[in-house]
């Protein structure tokens, strides 16, 4: 009785993987079996430039080096290659491996088999198990980043994008994978997309992920600030004026903006108050930020040069460093054109009516007295005298004396000085 085992031949790309799986699920005294045909075949050496092998024990005993199939079994002689699209067969009573041509049927319904394979598989690289490496992640990124800008109401199965987010948190930090993620600059902004569209835990991962791919990594602060048109910047601006955005939000952007002022450019460009363009906004949201979001912007300025180190100021108090460097912005006219000047005395004045524990210190109020005079005589000429600028020039004043002054001593002094 022969015993016979069959299995296909389809292609040299996936006979390993099948040729193991079924080996597996083979009884015992088959595995032996095709065992040894493996070990008979990697024996053997062949020539790969000849046509013909010819048996060592008789030189006569030639065959060609391409097995030619037919319909009936034929033994496969040692060292023979076998076209892709053949039965196989192992004669267990010989031990001989044979093959034959398939039938036109069972041809179709392998390529079924195989193309049902290859469709299976796709979805499976992109949304399931393959989110747990850095190109699955980051394709699974792209995919739903696409599914967002195609259709407003793009529907998503945050499951595979938070298994996504959280491959890119733990590889993010890592300075290649850094790079990688903002070498194509369509990434960060579906990172941007998705986070619009998903809730609070996996927004706050997404911004994570930027936050640690830049920061201390100059290469991917570059590629983010030579790629990303300046649109880019200005969305993470809005987070910080977004009253809806939670606060771990914010202090996610603020750590993105943190990680790029590393960069010279982007530092003159954004956060000079000559330029003003970021720094303005930063001062303006600073009152209504969190503590915790408040000291990290309170790093930003210190990195920047803009207030003393860490050590020299009391970091249990970011509002008073905070107001120092709001006065001495304004005393020290580092802050001069006239909206930037309402801006930063506004905020000061608003900072100081929220923390009564706050002091000017005496240069500001001496700088203060001055400038509420010239204003009110109207010696500011080089300004527009329209209503709403007299009406910060009032507004001025009056915060003097109830703001940083003695409110008691207010009524007297707003006459005299009117
Ligand atoms: C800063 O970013 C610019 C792009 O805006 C880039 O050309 C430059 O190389 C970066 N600087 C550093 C020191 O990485």
């Amino acid at each position: 009785m022969a015993l016979l085992l069959m299995f296909t031949w389809p292609g040299f790309t996936s006979i390993h993987q099948r040729y193991l799986t079924r080996y597996l699920l083979q009884p015992p005294l088959m595995r032996l079996s095709l065992l040894l045909l493996l070990t008979v075949a990697s024996a053997l050496v062949v020539d790969p430039s000849a046509k013909y092998i010819c048996s060592e024990e008789d030189s006569t005993d030639c065959y060609p080096q391409i097995f030619v199939p037919t319909e009936e079994w034929k033994t496969i002689r040692p060292g023979q290659e076998i076209p892709p699209g053949l039965h196989v067969r192992i004669n267990m009573e010989t031990l001989q491996k044979e093959a034959k041509l398939m039938s036109e049927d069972e041809r179709e319904s392998e390529e079924k088999e195989t193309q049902k394979e290859v469709e299976n598989q796709v979805p499976a690289v992109y949304e399931t198990s393959d989110v747990s490496t850095f190109n699955g992640a980051l394709n699974a990124v792209l995919k739903f980043g696409d599914k967002i800008s195609a259709t407003s109401s793009g529907k998503l199965n945050e499951k595979d994008i938070e298994n996504a987010a959280e491959t890119l948190v733990d590889l993010s930090h890592d300075l290649e994978h850094g790079v990688r993620l903002t070498q194509d600059p369509k990434i960060f902004i579906s990172i941007l997309d998705i986070a619009d569209n998903v809730g609070l835990d996996l927004k706050e991962k997404l911004l994570r992920i930027m936050g640690s791919s830049l920061r201390n990594n100059p290469e991917a602060i570059g590629n983010v600030l030579k790629l990303q048109n300046p649109q880019f910047i200005n969305r993470l601006f809005d987070y910080l004026e977004d009253k809806n955005a939670e606060e771990v939000v914010k202090k996610r952007v603020i750590g993105i903006i943190h990680a790029l002022s590393l960069n010279n450019s982007f530092k003159l460009e954004y956060l000079s108050l000559q330029r003003g363009r970021g720094i303005d906004r930063l001062v303006s949201v600073f009152p209504e930020l969190e503590h915790a979001s408040q000291v990290r912007v309170m790093n930003i300025l210190e990195d920047l040069g803009l207030v003393a180190d860490l050590e020299k100021r009391q970091e249990e108090s970011p509002q008073l460093e905070f107001s120092n460097f709001l006065q001495s912005s304004l005393h020290e006219r580092k802050v001069v054109a006239e909206p930037q000047f309402q801006l930063y005395f506004n905020k000061l004045t608003q900072l100081h009516k929220q923390n009564k524990d706050l002091k000017p210190t005496p240069e500001f109020l001496q700088w203060l007295a001055q400038e509420a005079n010239v204003r009110v005589e109207g010696h500011k000429d080089t300004r527009d005298i329209s209503p709403e600028n007299q009406d910060f020039d009032r507004q001025m004043l009056q915060a003097r004396h109830e703001v940083f002054g003695n409110p008691n001593a207010m009524r007297k002094a707003y006459l005299d000085e009117l």
